[in-house]
């Protein structure tokens, strides 16, 4: 037994649905979310520098939370950084990938047709996903394709935008997946699943739209039970940020959103 929370980490809000769905699964755990809005974005930078940044934040977590998982709820610092943090701490990590597995499933059962995979630069270049592909999808077609400008529209204009504007964000590359006839759609970085229903509006019912939530959510799952760690105290599910400069009412609304307390700068 720990009532010890489960962190999740993102670059900024875009763990904060698989918080949701895991705090759906699992309702009796402590949830603390950490938006590493001091060094967001994470996609556009270099590996090396990527590594160092996660490094910290996660010792900063460790002596500071004392967490008893960790949800690394970002492709990019999964892909990047899982391996290094499960040698260098002793606690368990969740990590984040692109969900190639599932999609390539769907594409042996259901048709054959191809998969788009859209991820931020750093995910779609890194070769841990070219790896991912060959594993489990080499005999179906993914076409890559990184959406920048999403990252930052979630982060900083998904509260405040209408409908139409974020129908227009996603229309640049749902078109180019259009044109490519693909059967699945994966939303290989967190921050896109806020933009789900907006892809399936624009491709059609035709095209599935997959993400790794609920494969996340039973992995924690499975680890807390083996591990003995479940929780049978519930106590307070917060939301930190680690900048205090500027758009504090945007991450408020953001923690109100999804029913978190709101911690302010960790
Ligand atoms: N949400 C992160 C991911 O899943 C990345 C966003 C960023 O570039 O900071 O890849």
């Amino acid at each position: 037994m720990s009532d010890n929370p489960i962190v999740f980490i993102d670059s900024g809000v875009g763990g904060l649905p698989y918080l949701e769905m895991a705090r759906n699964y699992l309702p009796e755990e402590n949830y603390t979310y950490v938006a590493d809005t001091g060094n967001f974005p994470y996609g556009e930078k270099d590996a090396t520098a990527l590594q160092i940044i996660i490094l910290e934040l996660i010792t900063d977590i460790v002596n500071r939370i004392s967490p008893k998982l960790i949800v690394v709820a970002c492709n990019t610092a999964s892909v990047v950084a899982l391996p290094l943090l499960r040698d260098r701490f002793g606690i368990p990590f969740v990590g984040v990938v692109p969900a190639i597995k599932p999609a390539a499933e769907f594409a042996a059962v259901n048709r054959n047709g191809g998969i788009g995979l859209l991820a931020t630069r750093k995910t779609i270049e890194d070769p841990y996903t070219d790896t991912l592909i060959e594993d489990y999808a080499s005999s179906v077609r993914v076409d890559k394709y990184a959406g920048i400008n999403l990252v930052d529209f979630v982060e900083h204009n998904f509260i405040t935008s209408t409908d139409e504007e974020k129908m227009e964000v996603i229309s640049e590359s749902a078109e180019y997946f259009s044109r490519l006839e693909i059967d699945s759609l994966v939303l290989g970085c967190t921050h896109f699943i806020y933009l789900e229903e907006y892809f399936r509006r624009h491709l059609g019912s035709s095209v599935a739209v997959i993400d790794s939530r609920k494969g996340v959510s039973r992995q924690i799952k499975k680890i807390i039970k083996t591990e003995g760690l479940v929780s049978d105290n519930k106590k307070r599910d917060i939301f930190y940020v680690t900048c205090g400069k500027g758009e504090q009412l945007n991450y408020q609304r953001f923690a109100e959103k999804f029913s978190l307390e709101w911690g302010g700068v960790l």
